[in-house]
């Protein structure tokens, strides 16, 4: 496989990696090792990398003897074929290994890490906005955005009552930038538009107020896309009454693939866009914020304040490259938003309703409705060698055929007898007579 990372470097295969470097112990891939990889390809001599092993061994014989490595060493399909917990576990890729190899080494507290700045400038240009700023996380890419963007109370912030900055980032809103945050009900109950923003928003300066400073949006939410038209309503409306606009784009990329919008059409309607490479781009961590050059100024400074600043960042850089170019703009969600449609089609085929419409990778299967617990789900799902969490699927680009075949069986067994005739799968219509789509 090659890596297509042109602006990192040349690009060079693990197998030539392997050859030139060869691995005699699993050290060289993990722990403190894997710097001694990384150092290699840049330069340093085998016999000095060796030399290094040796002294490691020295001091600490195999530092992962209690590390259980039969799910580990880059193979693919890895085990997130047959996860459908989260995007979250998708599995770097052999070229993401690749492009930590050749990736520079420089410190990025100092600004000086070219694979990184490459980076943020790559994301800054396709967004359209002035400047980017790796950060670690998508909860840090959020709390970053809205604490640069927040400078004293009272002030508050607007979103959707599910939106994962209220319920899902350790109440960090409250904690670090001392805001109430507003959960509002969309009243069509998949997104939120103007009318609610207009009837949720504080605009009053009256002492008990608490007036509204930024709306965050999400999306994708749930798998299901704001629409672009949407957000550019509210955006315009927030302008009029000098609001904030963040978007917690952790799924963007999705909402993009299905063709909903272009990712700068969208960025347009934000001062700032958190990004996600470790979720259904694969990469093994890593967030962007993008926003004008004097927000990221503080927002680097906001992101050292809560120790997010990283000295040898392109380790996490390059496979963030990697996921952008190859998964991203390669275009490998497409097919696995096909193969959710699908999944969620046979659902429905066979008696079960759907808690959400499948608009891009998630499928959410309304178990209660059907009169599953989520635990018998969770146990049969096992049994058939899947994961899954609860009636969310996420049917991220890893997710390989055999897993769906698998969901298949699931279905069937669990939705059996309901809805349909010819449960086996041989009636007309049956969405799964059609090729599975796969990567
Ligand atoms: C919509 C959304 N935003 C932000 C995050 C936070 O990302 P992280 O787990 O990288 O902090 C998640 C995590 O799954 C998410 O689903």
């Amino acid at each position: 496989m090659l890596c297509s990372v042109s602006k990192i470097g040349r690009p060079l295969r693990v197998d030539q990696i392997r050859k030139l470097y060869p691995i005699k112990s699993r050290h060289y891939y993990h722990g403190s090792s894997a710097k001694s990889l990384v150092m290699s390809v840049n330069g340093h001599s085998s016999s000095s990398i060796e030399h290094t092993v040796k002294r490691q061994k020295l001091a600490q014989d195999d530092p992962l003897d209690d590390v259980d490595l039969s799910q580990n060493n880059w193979r693919s399909p890895g085990p997130a074929a047959f996860d459908f917990r989260s995007d979250v576990v998708t599995s770097p890729t052999a070229s993401m290994l690749t492009s930590i190899a050749q990736t520079t080494l420089l410190d990025d507290v100092f600004v000086e890490d070219p694979t990184t700045l490459s980076l943020e400038k790559r994301i800054a240009e396709l967004t359209g906005h002035e400047a980017a700023l790796l950060v670690m996380s998508g909860t840090m890419g959020n709390q970053v955005s809205l604490r640069t963007h927040l400078l004293a109370p009272p002030h508050s912030v607007l979103c959707d009552h599910r939106a994962h900055i209220l319920s899902w980032e350790a109440g960090g809103v409250a904690s670090l930038c001392g805001a109430l945050v507003k959960g509002v009900v969309p009243k069509n109950e998949h997104h939120i538009t103007l009318e609610d923003v207009e009837a949720n928003a504080v605009l009053s300066d009256d002492v008990h107020a608490c007036p509204t400073k930024v709306i965050s949006l999400e999306n994708t939410l749930g798998g299901t896309v704001a629409p672009l038209e949407e957000c550019r309503k509210i955006s315009q409306w927030a302008k009029e009454h000098g609001i904030l606009m963040h978007l917690d784009g952790a799924r963007l990329w999705e909402a993009c693939a299905a063709g909903a919008g272009g990712l700068e059409e969208y960025c347009a309607c934000f001062d700032s866009v958190s990004l996600c490479f470790s979720k259904g781009l694969g990469a093994p961590i890593g967030s962007m914020i993008i926003g004008k050059s004097s927000f990221i100024k503080r927002a680097r400074w906001i992101r050292k304040s809560i120790g997010g600043g990283t000295r040898q960042a392109g380790v996490v850089a390059a496979p963030a490259r990697v996921a952008l170019e190859e998964t991203f703009l390669g275009g490998k969600l497409a097919a696995s938003h096909e193969n959710a449609r699908r999944i969620g089609k046979l659902w429905e085929f066979l008696g079960g309703k759907l808690a959400l419409p499948v608009e891009t990778n998630m499928v959410w299967f309304n178990l209660g409705e059907a009169g599953i617990k989520v635990k018998d789900f969770v146990t049969a799902a096992e049994k058939l060698g899947l994961r899954v969490l609860g009636g969310r699927l996420v049917v991220h680009y890893q997710i390989g055929g055999e897993a769906i075949e698998k969901l298949d069986v699931l279905m069937r067994e669990l939705l059996g007898g309901k809805g349909v005739d010819g449960i086996n799968g041989t009636v007309d219509g049956d969405p799964m007579q059609t090729q599975v789509t796969v990567e």
